[in-house]
Protein backbone atom coordinates (compact mmCIF):
# COMPACT_ATOMS: atom_id res chain seq x y z
CA UNK A 1 0.00 0.00 0.00
CA UNK A 2 2.93 2.26 1.12
CA UNK A 3 4.48 3.40 -2.00
CA UNK A 4 7.62 5.55 -2.85
CA UNK A 5 5.87 7.55 -4.42
CA UNK A 6 3.38 8.48 -2.22
CA UNK A 7 3.84 12.11 -0.92
CA UNK A 8 4.35 13.68 -4.42
CA UNK A 9 1.06 13.15 -6.42
CA UNK A 10 0.25 16.49 -5.89
CA UNK A 11 1.11 17.63 -9.28
CA UNK A 12 -0.56 16.54 -12.90
CA UNK A 13 1.27 18.38 -15.68
CA UNK A 14 0.34 18.32 -19.43
CA UNK A 15 2.98 17.96 -22.29
CA UNK A 16 1.92 19.56 -25.21
CA UNK A 17 3.25 18.37 -28.32
CA UNK A 18 4.57 21.03 -30.11
CA UNK A 19 5.84 20.02 -33.79
CA UNK A 20 7.70 23.05 -34.16
CA UNK A 21 7.33 26.77 -33.54
CA UNK A 22 4.78 27.82 -36.23
CA UNK A 23 1.99 25.15 -35.69
CA UNK A 24 0.74 26.83 -32.91
CA UNK A 25 -1.33 29.63 -34.51
CA UNK A 26 -4.18 29.75 -35.86
CA UNK A 27 -6.74 32.33 -38.05
CA UNK A 28 -9.91 33.03 -37.02
CA UNK A 29 -12.81 34.45 -39.26
CA UNK A 30 -12.85 38.23 -38.88
CA UNK A 31 -9.99 37.98 -36.06
CA UNK A 32 -6.58 38.57 -36.02
CA UNK A 33 -4.43 36.24 -34.63
CA UNK A 34 -0.68 36.91 -35.31
CA UNK A 35 1.35 33.47 -35.36
CA UNK A 36 3.08 32.66 -32.28
CA UNK A 37 6.91 32.82 -31.94
CA UNK A 38 8.39 32.00 -28.54
CA UNK A 39 9.42 35.08 -27.08
CA UNK A 40 8.72 38.00 -29.42
CA UNK A 41 5.90 39.32 -27.67
CA UNK A 42 6.56 42.63 -26.27
CA UNK A 43 3.78 43.98 -23.70
CA UNK A 44 5.54 45.17 -20.86
CA UNK A 45 3.48 48.23 -20.34
CA UNK A 46 0.31 46.10 -19.72
CA UNK A 47 -0.25 45.82 -16.55
CA UNK A 48 -1.65 42.51 -16.48
CA UNK A 49 1.34 41.05 -18.20
CA UNK A 50 2.84 37.54 -16.99
CA UNK A 51 5.12 38.17 -14.18
CA UNK A 52 7.15 36.74 -11.12
CA UNK A 53 5.61 38.13 -8.16
CA UNK A 54 7.05 36.11 -5.21
CA UNK A 55 10.04 34.06 -5.02
CA UNK A 56 11.99 32.58 -2.18
CA UNK A 57 15.11 29.89 -2.17
CA UNK A 58 13.62 28.08 1.02
CA UNK A 59 9.98 28.56 2.40
CA UNK A 60 9.81 30.82 5.88
CA UNK A 61 6.55 30.49 7.85
CA UNK A 62 5.02 34.08 10.16
CA UNK A 63 4.50 32.40 13.46
CA UNK A 64 2.62 34.27 16.31
CA UNK A 65 5.58 35.70 18.03
CA UNK A 66 9.43 34.68 18.23
CA UNK A 67 9.19 32.83 20.32
CA UNK A 68 6.78 30.05 19.18
CA UNK A 69 9.15 30.03 16.30
CA UNK A 70 12.11 28.90 18.44
CA UNK A 71 10.26 26.51 19.81
CA UNK A 72 9.07 25.63 16.71
CA UNK A 73 12.64 25.13 15.51
CA UNK A 74 13.59 23.55 18.56
CA UNK A 75 10.85 20.78 18.38
CA UNK A 76 11.12 19.55 14.90
CA UNK A 77 7.84 21.28 13.80
CA UNK A 78 9.21 23.66 11.80
CA UNK A 79 12.02 21.76 9.44
CA UNK A 80 13.18 24.36 6.42
CA UNK A 81 14.53 21.98 4.36
CA UNK A 82 11.49 19.57 4.91
CA UNK A 83 8.41 22.13 4.46
CA UNK A 84 10.04 23.89 1.45
CA UNK A 85 8.01 22.57 -0.79
CA UNK A 86 4.49 24.22 -1.52
CA UNK A 87 1.97 22.84 -3.82
CA UNK A 88 -1.22 24.62 -4.61
CA UNK A 89 -2.59 28.26 -5.08
CA UNK A 90 -5.82 29.75 -4.98
CA UNK A 91 -6.97 33.90 -4.32
CA UNK A 92 -9.54 36.15 -3.32
CA UNK A 93 -9.29 39.49 -3.51
CA UNK A 94 -6.65 40.77 -0.90
CA UNK A 95 -5.39 37.01 -0.38
CA UNK A 96 -2.89 34.71 -2.13
CA UNK A 97 -3.43 30.80 -0.09
CA UNK A 98 -0.83 28.69 -0.27
CA UNK A 99 -0.77 25.04 0.36
CA UNK A 100 2.42 23.07 2.18
CA UNK A 101 1.51 19.40 2.07
CA UNK A 102 3.12 17.47 5.31
CA UNK A 103 5.21 15.43 2.98
CA UNK A 104 7.96 15.14 5.47
CA UNK A 105 8.07 15.59 8.93
CA UNK A 106 8.61 19.39 10.04
CA UNK A 107 6.12 21.27 8.18
CA UNK A 108 4.66 24.30 10.39
CA UNK A 109 1.57 25.14 8.68
CA UNK A 110 -0.04 23.46 6.06
CA UNK A 111 -2.04 26.31 4.57
CA UNK A 112 -1.31 29.95 4.60
CA UNK A 113 -1.79 33.27 2.65
CA UNK A 114 0.07 35.96 1.79
CA UNK A 115 -1.50 39.29 1.58
CA UNK A 116 -2.41 41.07 -1.69
CA UNK A 117 -2.64 44.80 -2.19
CA UNK A 118 -5.62 44.67 -3.73
CA UNK A 119 -8.02 42.69 -6.79
CA UNK A 120 -5.16 45.11 -8.84
CA UNK A 121 -2.59 42.70 -9.93
CA UNK A 122 -0.38 45.48 -11.21
CA UNK A 123 0.00 46.85 -7.32
CA UNK A 124 1.34 43.71 -6.31
CA UNK A 125 5.10 44.17 -5.60
CA UNK A 126 7.04 41.76 -7.68
CA UNK A 127 10.22 39.67 -6.40
CA UNK A 128 9.39 39.43 -2.80
CA UNK A 129 10.00 36.52 -0.10
CA UNK A 130 7.44 37.07 2.58
CA UNK A 131 6.84 34.41 5.31
CA UNK A 132 3.40 32.76 4.91
CA UNK A 133 1.28 32.87 7.63
CA UNK A 134 -1.25 30.46 8.23
CA UNK A 135 -4.87 30.44 7.45
CA UNK A 136 -7.03 30.49 9.30
CA UNK A 137 -5.07 30.52 12.26
CA UNK A 138 -1.78 28.58 13.92
CA UNK A 139 -4.00 26.39 15.95
CA UNK A 140 -5.93 25.28 13.05
CA UNK A 141 -2.45 23.96 11.70
CA UNK A 142 -1.07 22.51 14.51
CA UNK A 143 0.01 18.76 13.56
CA UNK A 144 -2.23 16.49 15.64
CA UNK A 145 -5.47 18.45 15.80
CA UNK A 146 -8.15 16.63 13.60
CA UNK A 147 -10.45 19.69 13.84
CA UNK A 148 -8.01 21.65 12.04
CA UNK A 149 -6.05 20.87 9.12
CA UNK A 150 -3.36 18.15 8.45
CA UNK A 151 -2.17 18.43 5.08
CA UNK A 152 -3.49 20.75 2.57
CA UNK A 153 -3.12 19.25 -1.07
CA UNK A 154 -5.12 21.65 -3.22
CA UNK A 155 -7.92 24.10 -2.81
CA UNK A 156 -10.77 25.75 -4.91
CA UNK A 157 -12.53 29.68 -4.32
CA UNK A 158 -15.30 29.81 -6.17
CA UNK A 159 -17.83 32.21 -6.66
CA UNK A 160 -19.55 31.92 -3.50
CA UNK A 161 -17.17 33.70 -1.58
CA UNK A 162 -16.32 30.25 -0.03
CA UNK A 163 -12.43 28.41 -0.30
CA UNK A 164 -12.77 24.46 -0.36
CA UNK A 165 -9.87 22.46 0.80
CA UNK A 166 -8.60 18.78 0.35
CA UNK A 167 -6.74 17.53 3.48
CA UNK A 168 -5.48 13.85 2.98
CA UNK A 169 -5.03 14.07 6.61
CA UNK A 170 -1.75 12.44 6.16
CA UNK A 171 2.47 13.63 7.74
CA UNK A 172 4.44 11.33 5.31
CA UNK A 173 3.01 7.88 4.76
CA UNK A 174 1.35 8.17 8.19
CA UNK A 175 -2.87 8.52 8.59
CA UNK A 176 -2.78 10.75 11.21
CA UNK A 177 -6.20 11.97 10.95
CA UNK A 178 -9.43 11.08 8.44
CA UNK A 179 -8.78 12.73 4.90
CA UNK A 180 -11.48 15.60 4.45
CA UNK A 181 -12.92 18.16 2.67
CA UNK A 182 -13.11 21.59 4.51
CA UNK A 183 -14.99 25.40 3.55
CA UNK A 184 -14.01 28.46 4.74
CA UNK A 185 -16.02 30.98 4.35
CA UNK A 186 -14.12 34.29 3.35
CA UNK A 187 -15.77 36.86 5.16
CA UNK A 188 -15.73 35.62 8.05
CA UNK A 189 -12.94 32.84 8.01
CA UNK A 190 -14.98 30.27 9.92
CA UNK A 191 -15.52 26.56 8.37
CA UNK A 192 -18.67 26.42 6.93
CA UNK A 193 -18.67 22.66 5.73
CA UNK A 194 -16.77 19.77 6.44
CA UNK A 195 -16.91 16.47 4.94
CA UNK A 196 -15.07 13.49 6.19
CA UNK A 197 -14.66 10.96 3.95
CA UNK A 198 -16.50 7.49 4.62
CA UNK A 199 -14.70 4.22 4.46
CA UNK A 200 -16.85 2.94 1.91
CA UNK A 201 -15.62 5.59 -0.67
CA UNK A 202 -12.45 5.02 -0.40
CA UNK A 203 -10.12 2.26 -1.19
CA UNK A 204 -7.18 1.16 1.03
CA UNK A 205 -4.70 3.54 -0.84
CA UNK A 206 -6.70 5.95 -1.32
CA UNK A 207 -5.64 9.66 -1.65
CA UNK A 208 -7.98 13.05 -2.41
CA UNK A 209 -5.79 15.61 -3.43
CA UNK A 210 -8.07 18.23 -5.96
CA UNK A 211 -11.47 19.42 -5.64
CA UNK A 212 -14.35 21.47 -8.04
CA UNK A 213 -17.63 22.48 -6.72
CA UNK A 214 -20.47 22.69 -8.84
CA UNK A 215 -23.80 24.21 -6.55
CA UNK A 216 -26.87 22.80 -7.47
CA UNK A 217 -28.19 26.25 -7.87
CA UNK A 218 -25.18 28.82 -8.41
CA UNK A 219 -27.28 32.00 -8.21
CA UNK A 220 -28.19 31.07 -4.79
CA UNK A 221 -25.05 29.97 -3.45
CA UNK A 222 -26.36 27.01 -1.13
CA UNK A 223 -28.36 26.99 1.81
CA UNK A 224 -28.02 26.25 5.23
CA UNK A 225 -25.54 23.66 6.43
CA UNK A 226 -25.34 21.23 3.50
CA UNK A 227 -24.40 24.27 0.97
CA UNK A 228 -26.53 21.78 -1.94
CA UNK A 229 -23.68 21.30 -4.02
CA UNK A 230 -21.55 18.85 -5.78
CA UNK A 231 -18.20 18.47 -4.90
CA UNK A 232 -15.40 16.85 -7.52
CA UNK A 233 -12.33 15.21 -5.65
CA UNK A 234 -9.73 13.11 -7.18
CA UNK A 235 -8.36 10.40 -5.81
CA UNK A 236 -4.69 10.15 -7.35
CA UNK A 237 -4.03 7.35 -5.94
CA UNK A 238 -6.94 5.23 -6.29
CA UNK A 239 -7.34 6.51 -10.19
CA UNK A 240 -11.49 7.51 -9.33
CA UNK A 241 -13.19 11.02 -9.14
CA UNK A 242 -15.22 10.95 -5.89
CA UNK A 243 -18.84 12.83 -6.11
CA UNK A 244 -20.10 14.17 -3.05
CA UNK A 245 -23.89 15.60 -2.46
CA UNK A 246 -23.80 17.99 0.27
CA UNK A 247 -27.61 17.45 0.64
CA UNK A 248 -27.84 14.20 1.30
CA UNK A 249 -24.23 13.60 2.50
CA UNK A 250 -23.60 10.68 0.33
CA UNK A 251 -20.64 10.10 -1.64
CA UNK A 252 -19.50 7.40 -4.66
CA UNK A 253 -16.39 6.55 -6.90
CA UNK A 254 -16.65 7.24 -10.40
CA UNK A 255 -13.59 5.54 -11.88
CA UNK A 256 -12.46 4.96 -15.55
CA UNK A 257 -9.58 4.10 -17.59
CA UNK A 258 -8.66 7.95 -18.36
CA UNK A 259 -7.55 8.36 -14.82
CA UNK A 260 -5.45 6.01 -14.66
CA UNK A 261 -1.44 6.82 -14.99
CA UNK A 262 0.04 5.63 -18.28
CA UNK A 263 3.34 3.89 -18.20
CA UNK A 264 4.20 5.55 -21.01
CA UNK A 265 4.86 8.46 -19.48
CA UNK A 266 5.77 7.46 -16.31
CA UNK A 267 9.50 8.37 -16.88
CA UNK A 268 10.04 12.37 -15.49
CA UNK A 269 12.87 14.57 -16.72
CA UNK A 270 13.35 17.80 -15.75
CA UNK A 271 16.50 20.10 -16.43
CA UNK A 272 18.41 16.68 -16.34
CA UNK A 273 17.07 15.34 -13.22
CA UNK A 274 14.93 12.50 -13.92
CA UNK A 275 12.89 10.43 -11.69
CA UNK A 276 9.76 7.60 -12.23
CA UNK A 277 6.57 8.97 -10.81
CA UNK A 278 3.02 7.03 -10.92
CA UNK A 279 0.00 9.12 -10.40
CA UNK A 280 -3.48 8.78 -11.20
CA UNK A 281 -5.67 11.66 -11.85
CA UNK A 282 -4.49 15.06 -10.51
CA UNK A 283 -5.25 17.97 -12.64
CA UNK A 284 -9.10 19.34 -12.30
CA UNK A 285 -11.00 22.17 -13.29
CA UNK A 286 -14.75 22.38 -14.46
CA UNK A 287 -15.97 24.81 -17.00
CA UNK A 288 -17.99 27.83 -17.22
CA UNK A 289 -21.67 27.06 -17.06
CA UNK A 290 -22.39 28.28 -20.39
CA UNK A 291 -22.48 25.44 -22.83
CA UNK A 292 -24.68 23.73 -22.15
CA UNK A 293 -28.01 24.05 -20.22
CA UNK A 294 -27.46 22.68 -16.16
CA UNK A 295 -24.57 20.44 -17.19
CA UNK A 296 -20.97 21.71 -17.08
CA UNK A 297 -17.28 20.03 -18.39
CA UNK A 298 -15.37 18.91 -15.97
CA UNK A 299 -11.50 18.65 -17.37
CA UNK A 300 -9.24 16.50 -16.25
CA UNK A 301 -5.86 15.00 -16.18
CA UNK A 302 -3.32 12.10 -14.57
CA UNK A 303 0.12 13.31 -13.76
CA UNK A 304 1.58 10.66 -15.22
CA UNK A 305 -0.43 11.19 -18.49
CA UNK A 306 0.13 13.01 -22.20
CA UNK A 307 -3.69 13.99 -22.39
CA UNK A 308 -6.25 15.73 -20.89
CA UNK A 309 -9.80 14.46 -20.77
CA UNK A 310 -13.22 16.01 -19.35
CA UNK A 311 -16.63 14.76 -18.88
CA UNK A 312 -19.91 16.14 -18.28
CA UNK A 313 -20.55 16.61 -15.08
CA UNK A 314 -24.10 15.30 -15.24
CA UNK A 315 -22.81 11.63 -15.80
CA UNK A 316 -21.11 11.66 -12.48
CA UNK A 317 -24.41 12.79 -10.39
CA UNK A 318 -26.05 9.90 -10.31
CA UNK A 319 -24.45 7.13 -8.19
CA UNK A 320 -26.38 3.85 -9.50
CA UNK A 321 -24.94 4.97 -13.06
CA UNK A 322 -21.04 4.45 -12.08
CA UNK A 323 -21.09 0.93 -10.11
CA UNK A 324 -18.85 -1.46 -11.65
CA UNK A 325 -21.57 -3.93 -12.87
CA UNK A 326 -22.80 -0.80 -14.95
CA UNK A 327 -19.74 0.77 -16.46
CA UNK A 328 -20.61 4.49 -18.38
CA UNK A 329 -20.92 4.32 -22.03
CA UNK A 330 -17.60 4.30 -23.79
CA UNK A 331 -17.94 8.04 -25.23
CA UNK A 332 -18.58 9.33 -21.59
CA UNK A 333 -14.87 10.38 -20.88
CA UNK A 334 -13.82 12.36 -23.60
CA UNK A 335 -10.20 13.29 -25.24
CA UNK A 336 -8.82 14.85 -28.08
CA UNK A 337 -6.49 13.57 -30.63
CA UNK A 338 -3.47 15.52 -29.46
CA UNK A 339 -0.98 14.31 -27.39
CA UNK A 340 1.34 16.31 -25.06
CA UNK A 341 4.87 14.81 -25.32
CA UNK A 342 5.31 15.89 -21.53
CA UNK A 343 3.07 15.50 -18.50
CA UNK A 344 1.44 17.88 -16.83
CA UNK A 345 0.49 18.80 -12.79
CA UNK A 346 -2.30 20.94 -12.66
CA UNK A 347 -4.96 23.17 -14.71
CA UNK A 348 -6.83 25.75 -14.31
CA UNK A 349 -9.79 27.37 -16.41
CA UNK A 350 -10.98 31.09 -16.85
CA UNK A 351 -14.53 32.74 -17.10
CA UNK A 352 -14.35 32.52 -20.77
CA UNK A 353 -13.26 28.69 -20.87
CA UNK A 354 -9.45 28.79 -21.32
CA UNK A 355 -7.83 26.04 -19.76
CA UNK A 356 -4.18 26.51 -18.42
CA UNK A 357 -1.11 24.32 -18.03
CA UNK A 358 2.33 23.77 -17.43
CA UNK A 359 4.52 21.82 -19.49
CA UNK A 360 6.83 19.52 -17.01
CA UNK A 361 9.32 18.59 -19.34
CA UNK A 362 9.57 22.19 -21.16
CA UNK A 363 9.47 24.25 -18.76
CA UNK A 364 6.54 26.22 -19.95
CA UNK A 365 2.97 27.35 -19.57
CA UNK A 366 0.28 26.26 -22.18
CA UNK A 367 -3.27 27.37 -22.88
CA UNK A 368 -5.76 25.65 -24.90
CA UNK A 369 -9.30 27.48 -25.55
CA UNK A 370 -11.85 24.91 -24.56
CA UNK A 371 -14.53 25.76 -26.88
CA UNK A 372 -12.54 24.63 -29.80
CA UNK A 373 -11.14 21.00 -30.17
CA UNK A 374 -8.24 19.81 -28.19
CA UNK A 375 -6.14 19.65 -31.09
CA UNK A 376 -2.25 21.18 -31.72
CA UNK A 377 -3.45 24.47 -33.72
CA UNK A 378 -5.66 25.17 -30.75
CA UNK A 379 -3.22 24.96 -28.01
CA UNK A 380 -0.26 27.71 -27.24
CA UNK A 381 2.76 27.89 -25.55
CA UNK A 382 2.61 30.85 -23.88
CA UNK A 383 5.79 30.89 -21.96
CA UNK A 384 9.02 29.14 -21.80
CA UNK A 385 11.32 29.66 -19.10
CA UNK A 386 14.34 26.75 -18.37
CA UNK A 387 15.27 28.84 -15.40
CA UNK A 388 12.34 30.03 -13.61
CA UNK A 389 9.49 27.85 -15.13
CA UNK A 390 10.32 24.33 -14.07
CA UNK A 391 8.10 21.99 -12.61
CA UNK A 392 4.72 23.99 -12.54
CA UNK A 393 3.21 22.13 -9.92
CA UNK A 394 0.02 24.31 -9.80
CA UNK A 395 -1.63 26.60 -12.16
CA UNK A 396 -4.68 28.54 -11.48
CA UNK A 397 -7.21 30.98 -12.64
CA UNK A 398 -9.32 32.70 -9.66
CA UNK A 399 -12.40 34.18 -9.76
CA UNK A 400 -11.53 37.13 -10.88
CA UNK A 401 -10.01 35.89 -13.70
CA UNK A 402 -6.39 35.87 -12.52
CA UNK A 403 -3.70 33.38 -13.45
CA UNK A 404 -1.72 32.34 -10.95
CA UNK A 405 0.94 29.84 -11.34
CA UNK A 406 3.96 28.01 -8.99
CA UNK A 407 7.03 27.05 -10.00
CA UNK A 408 8.66 24.67 -7.42
CA UNK A 409 12.06 22.52 -8.17
CA UNK A 410 9.60 19.17 -7.26
CA UNK A 411 12.26 17.42 -9.19
CA UNK A 412 14.64 17.98 -6.31
CA UNK A 413 12.59 17.56 -3.41
CA UNK A 414 11.53 14.09 -4.65
CA UNK A 415 15.32 13.23 -4.91
CA UNK A 416 16.49 14.76 -2.13
CA UNK A 417 18.89 17.37 -4.21
CA UNK A 418 17.22 20.61 -3.23
CA UNK A 419 20.10 23.01 -3.12
CA UNK A 420 19.01 25.86 -0.27
CA UNK A 421 20.89 28.19 -2.13
CA UNK A 422 19.04 27.90 -5.51
CA UNK A 423 15.88 30.16 -6.43
CA UNK A 424 13.39 27.43 -5.68
CA UNK A 425 10.07 28.57 -5.68
CA UNK A 426 8.35 31.47 -7.65
CA UNK A 427 4.94 32.44 -7.95
CA UNK A 428 3.89 34.29 -11.70
CA UNK A 429 0.58 36.23 -12.12
CA UNK A 430 -1.00 37.37 -14.99
CA UNK A 431 -4.76 38.40 -16.14
CA UNK A 432 -6.25 35.72 -17.71
CA UNK A 433 -6.96 37.71 -20.54
CA UNK A 434 -3.69 39.60 -21.07
CA UNK A 435 -1.94 36.22 -21.07
CA UNK A 436 -3.44 34.79 -23.88
CA UNK A 437 -3.74 38.14 -25.97
CA UNK A 438 -2.66 37.18 -29.47
CA UNK A 439 -2.67 33.78 -29.35
CA UNK A 440 -4.92 30.77 -30.28
CA UNK A 441 -6.29 30.93 -26.76
CA UNK A 442 -7.38 34.46 -26.96
CA UNK A 443 -11.63 34.58 -26.83
CA UNK A 444 -12.42 37.30 -28.53
CA UNK A 445 -16.54 36.70 -28.08
CA UNK A 446 -15.83 37.54 -24.46
CA UNK A 447 -13.39 40.09 -24.99
CA UNK A 448 -11.71 41.71 -21.75
CA UNK A 449 -13.83 39.20 -18.96
CA UNK A 450 -14.05 40.95 -15.84
CA UNK A 451 -11.12 42.48 -15.15
CA UNK A 452 -11.77 45.16 -17.94
CA UNK A 453 -12.37 47.70 -15.38
CA UNK A 454 -9.63 47.30 -13.56
CA UNK A 455 -6.73 47.35 -16.42
C1 LIG B 1 9.35 46.45 -25.88
O1 LIG B 1 8.71 47.53 -25.22
C2 LIG B 1 9.60 48.39 -24.57
C3 LIG B 1 8.79 49.40 -23.76
O2 LIG B 1 7.68 49.85 -24.48
C4 LIG B 1 10.55 49.03 -25.59
O3 LIG B 1 11.47 49.89 -24.94
C5 LIG B 1 11.31 47.93 -26.30
O4 LIG B 1 12.10 48.50 -27.32
C6 LIG B 1 10.34 46.96 -26.93
N1 LIG B 1 11.07 45.82 -27.46
C7 LIG B 1 10.83 45.30 -28.67
C8 LIG B 1 11.63 44.10 -29.05
O5 LIG B 1 9.99 45.76 -29.42
C1 LIG C 1 12.65 15.50 7.48
O1 LIG C 1 11.59 14.61 7.17
C2 LIG C 1 11.94 13.25 7.23
C3 LIG C 1 10.75 12.45 6.70
O2 LIG C 1 9.56 12.85 7.34
C4 LIG C 1 12.32 12.90 8.64
O3 LIG C 1 12.68 11.54 8.73
C5 LIG C 1 13.48 13.78 9.08
O4 LIG C 1 13.78 13.55 10.44
C6 LIG C 1 13.13 15.26 8.87
N1 LIG C 1 14.29 16.09 9.11
C7 LIG C 1 14.51 16.70 10.27
C8 LIG C 1 15.78 17.49 10.37
O5 LIG C 1 13.71 16.66 11.19
C1 LIG D 1 -29.83 4.41 -6.31
O1 LIG D 1 -30.18 3.11 -5.87
C2 LIG D 1 -30.64 3.06 -4.54
C3 LIG D 1 -30.82 1.58 -4.16
O2 LIG D 1 -31.48 0.91 -5.19
C4 LIG D 1 -31.92 3.86 -4.41
O3 LIG D 1 -32.40 3.86 -3.09
C5 LIG D 1 -31.63 5.31 -4.84
O4 LIG D 1 -32.82 6.07 -4.84
C6 LIG D 1 -31.01 5.36 -6.24
N1 LIG D 1 -30.57 6.72 -6.50
C7 LIG D 1 -30.88 7.34 -7.64
C8 LIG D 1 -30.34 8.76 -7.78
O5 LIG D 1 -31.56 6.85 -8.52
Amino acid sequence: MNRKAVPFLAFSVLLLLLHSQSSVCNRRKGHQYERYHWNTRNSSSRSGEFREVFNWKQLDFEFPNEQMRRQAIQSGAFVEINSSMPLSLEADSTRLFVSAPRWRQGVPFTLTYLPLPGADLKRVPTQSSPRLKPYPNAEANRQGNCDGLTSVFRMSADNCNRLWVVDTGRVGAQQLCPPQVIAFDLQTDAIVYRHRFSQESLLCNSQPTNIAVEYKAEAQCGRGNNLDAFLYVTDTLAYAIIVIDTSSGRSWRVSDKSMFPNPEAGSFNVQGVKFDFMDGILGLAIGPPRYYKNDRDLFYNPMTSFQHFWVRTSRLQNENATTPSNPQPFETFQSGQWKRNSQSAGCGISSSGVLFFGLVKQNALACWDTSKPYTTENIAVLKKDDEKLQFLSTVVVDRMDRLWALSTRFQRFFTNSLNPEDVNFRIFSATATEAVRNTACYVPTLGEGPMRGSA
